[in-house]
């Protein structure tokens, strides 16, 4: 199955889709006509950033909006922001009084290109932005006991060698019945390769992502569902 690559090398259709044209077709026919405004600015000015491809994908995007309304989730926390595609998302899907503890290691892009358009969308208030890495923000978090089992969703984006430990603080911070959804959990497709097939770039994090997934696959806390979808996507769900 060969897709069609930009000028990084990157695929285009980060999924395992047949074709380009059938990644297309979901994105044209179910995705943009109801991406909001706002996320539709998000994406063209993101485009031209030299790490564009680490965007979530406006498909798992609309997945991460319906399980935000699912769990009528008020307060979650986002690890890994970039420019804020998936940060805006969630601050446009939640209620006006709702909080995102939204973390990165860097500010530059989230400030330069996303929080002009948040703040246009009128939904800044509700977006705590931590520069840190987001390990140090977690057990901070968990130092006030009042955080554990309050918030309704996290996603994490970044750091993929860390999700086993994201994963163990978020079991305490998340309520029961709340979700975390951890992005690219196929890690483009390497978690199937041999390694002398995988690219030199996806090399870093490969085992790691293949460790964490049989992890979760055994974890008695969560039910999960892995969904073949951007560049895989795992949802868990706190059972207890
Ligand atoms: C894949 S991008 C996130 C994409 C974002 N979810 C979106 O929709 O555009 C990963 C981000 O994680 C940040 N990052 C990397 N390591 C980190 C860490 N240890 N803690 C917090 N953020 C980190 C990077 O600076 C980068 O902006």
């Amino acid at each position: 199955m060969e897709h069609s690559v930009d000028k990084d090398g990157n695929p285009v259709n980060k999924g395992l889709l047949q074709s380009d044209e059938l990644y297309q077709y979901i994105l044209e026919t179910s995705v943009y006509p109801r991406e909001p405004e706002p996320l539709k600015e998000l994406r063209a000015a993101t485009a031209s950033h030299p790490r564009a491809e680490m965007a979530t994908a406006p498909d798992a995007g609309q997945l991460m909006a319906m399980l935000l309304k699912l769990v009528d989730a008020k307060k979650t926390i986002e690890v890994g922001v970039f420019t804020g595609y998936s940060l805006l998302l969630t601050a446009l899907t939640i209620p006006d009084d709702g909080k995102i503890v939204a973390i990165d290691v860097n500010r530059e892009a989230y400030e330069q290109i996303g929080l002009p358009i948040i703040k246009k969308a009128g939904v800044a208030h509700k977006i705590d932005f931590i520069e840190s890495q987001a390990l140090l923000v977690l057990d901070k978090l968990l130092e006030n006991h009042e955080n554990e089992g309050s918030f309704d969703f996290a996603f994490i984006d970044a750091d993929k060698d860390n999700y086993w430990n994201y994963h163990e603080r978020l079991m305490k911070l998340l309520k029961v019945g709340g979700l975390v959804v951890y992005d690219n959990t196929l890690w483009g497709g390497t978690v199937v390769m041999p390694d002398e097939l995988t690219p030199e770039r996806k090399k870093p994090s490969r085992l790691a992502t293949i460790e964490f997934n049989k992890f979760l696959a055994a974890d008695p806390r969560v039910q999960i569902s892995h969904a073949s979808l951007g560049d895989g996507i795992t949802i868990c769900r706190r059972l207890y």
